[in-house]
């Protein structure tokens, strides 16, 4: 029998308000200078090995806080032949059991864990509590809560009995493990990437990004002590290659389960596809992954929540969000006064140390892509196509800080309108007036990615319009409100063209993916 778990509420957001109790504890937790040790977790064993990676604060890249401890590719074998060896007992075990598993982690996170694991976010991916507690905290409980109430009703749906024979749906897991590649940016993600698959009873191989280990971690134990079986989920961080190269070499291998970059997912799927003789089963590949998200205002649009929007969208947690505002088009006849308003909206807007309260952006995540954003900018600097309208200045000490920036386009398809450059700058392209109707297909055109768009406006024809013509290149569409930031059981998240496979984070449209059932008919 199904259990009944109620349709639940979103965790509402912890107040870390100037004087309060939790800012206090925040700020006590993020001037500790512990060094944490990160352990591969194989079969509930902690494996440390001499090979460490040593990962810093991005906004302080003196500042070590944790080291990695890469298992060998042996050990990733270990690690899923563990997994498959417990699989059967967790497949058997009640629904109940497993979501109550779940249940408990999101109240361990939610009453214990929540200081660490956002200070955790906040030091390891330099994002201010503002943006630390909506993903470690909020997201990662809604996901664990409403999964279990999504999963219940899945298996709830059973086929029709007839009074000469008895049907019924047998909601089996995948046979064989789920490999779970999951990202920097939120924390949350990693929680659903695992947990997602195994509340349906699979067994998973977690490979968390170096950057996020740290917060991963501290939800890794918050689930053993929720009291997950060992080796259902093991946690392999480190040594991105030979995890995958082992993982994708087996023949049990009988899903992914990936957020990150196109770029890394299509290298996923190729490898798949040329071997696809050599799994047991034809692999599920669930991901998502790269976005080059619009706003789009119309004449009719409303200036002020335009601009904030723009700036939120663009801006919040350096723009390294999949689904973050990066190239905008606005009429002609608004841009002066959305132009002025980003000006000085944006020039009393604080980077810097994501422990101090004021801070309105931390750093970019690495070297790599502050390198890489550096260039863009200088290019930038360079090119006749290009005016820089705010911003634009980087600097590389003591963290990879990259001003929160504004570029205007003369050229519509200029690589800064298609490009997912993933760091605080947001490309305009000002545009006729009564050029409504072109804009959309404009945009439609230069949409190789597809995963999250706003549109500003205030005529519903108008509004119409622009639904139609812009019907794949949004997986969440917007109307009146910035890209970034979907709830869990209100906006359903996933894109489509080169942003995945639009399985639908947080929703029975992701769980569906992890089940694979079988019919049972039975005659009398
Ligand atoms: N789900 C995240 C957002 O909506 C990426 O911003």
């Amino acid at each position: 029998s199904v259990p009944k778990f109620p349709f639940p509420s979103n965790e509402p957001e912890m107040d870390f308000g100037a004087g309060t109790q939790a800012a206090q504890q925040l700020a006590a937790t993020l001037s500790q200078r512990e060094i944490v040790d990160i352990p591969a977790v194989i079969g509930g064993k902690r494996i440390y090995s001499d090979v460490v990676d040593e990962v810093c604060a991005p906004h302080d890249h003196q500042r070590v806080i944790a080291r990695i401890h890469r298992p060998s590719e042996a050990q990733v074998g270990e690690a899923i032949a563990n997994s498959l060896s417990v699989a059967r007992d967790w497949a058997n075990l009640p629904f109940a059991s497993r979501a109550t598993i779940l249940h408990r982690a999101a109240d361990i996170v939610a009453s214990r864990l929540r200081i660490k694991i956002n200070a955790a976010t906040m030091l390891g991916q330099s994002k201010t509590i503002d943006q630390a507690e909506p993903d470690s905290a909020c997201e990662l409980i809604d996901f664990l809560r409403f999964n279990a109430y999504n999963a219940q009703r899945i298996y709830a749906e059973q086929p029709l009995s007839v009074p000469t024979a008895a049907n019924r749906a047998d909601w089996r897991p995948l046979e064989g493990f789920v490999y779970a590649v999951s990202p920097f940016n939120f924390t949350a993600i990693g929680a659903n990437l695992t947990t997602a698959p195994a509340l349906m009873g699979n067994v998973v191989l977690w490979k968390p990004s170096e950057k996020s280990a740290l917060a991963n971690f501290i939800f890794y134990e918050a689930l053993e002590e929720a009291g997950l079986p060992a080796g259902v989920i093991n946690f392999v961080p480190g040594n991105p290659e030979i995890t995958t190269r082992a993982a994708l070499s087996s023949p049990h291998m009988a899903g992914i389960h990936f957020t990150g970059s196109s770029a890394v997912f299509q290298s996923l799927w190729r490898h798949v596809g040329t071997h696809i003789e050599s799994y047991r089963s034809m692999p599920r590949l669930v991901g998502e992954t790269g976005g080059k998200d619009f706003v789009l205002a119309h004449p009719s649009a409303d200036v002020d929540a335009l601009s904030i929007a723009l700036i939120r969208g663009a801006f919040e947690y350096q723009g390294q969000k999949c689904s973050a505002a990066s190239r905008a088009y606005i009429p002609a006849s608004l841009w002066p006064r959305v132009r002025a308003q980003l000006q000085e909206r944006l020039s009393v807007l604080t980077v810097g140390d994501v422990a101090d309260p004021k801070t309105f952006m931390g750093a970019v995540i690495s070297k790599a892509s502050f390198d890489k954003l550096d260039r863009r900018l200088a290019e930038a600097r360079e090119d006749s196509q290009v005016t820089i309208i705010a911003g634009g200045k980087t600097w590389s000490e003591p963290g990879y800080f990259v001003a929160p920036t504004v570029l205007e386009v003369s050229n519509p398809r200029h690589a800064l309108m298609q490009d997912e450059l993933f760091g605080p700058v947001l490309t305009i392209f000002v545009y006729d007036d009564n050029a409504w109707t072109d804009t959309l297909r404009l945009i439609d055109e230069t949409s190789p990615y597809a995963l999250t768009g706003s549109i500003f406006c205030n005529d519903r024809f108008a509004l119409h319009a622009a639904e139609d013509a812009l019907a794949n290149a949004a997986g969440n569409l917007y109307i009146n409100d910035k890209p970034t930031g979907a709830m869990i059981g209100q906006q359903p998240f996933g894109g489509m063209r080169g942003s995945g496979t639009n399985d639908k984070a947080g929703s029975w449209m992701n769980l569906m993916r992890w089940t694979s059932p079988r019919v049972i008919k039975e005659t009398y």
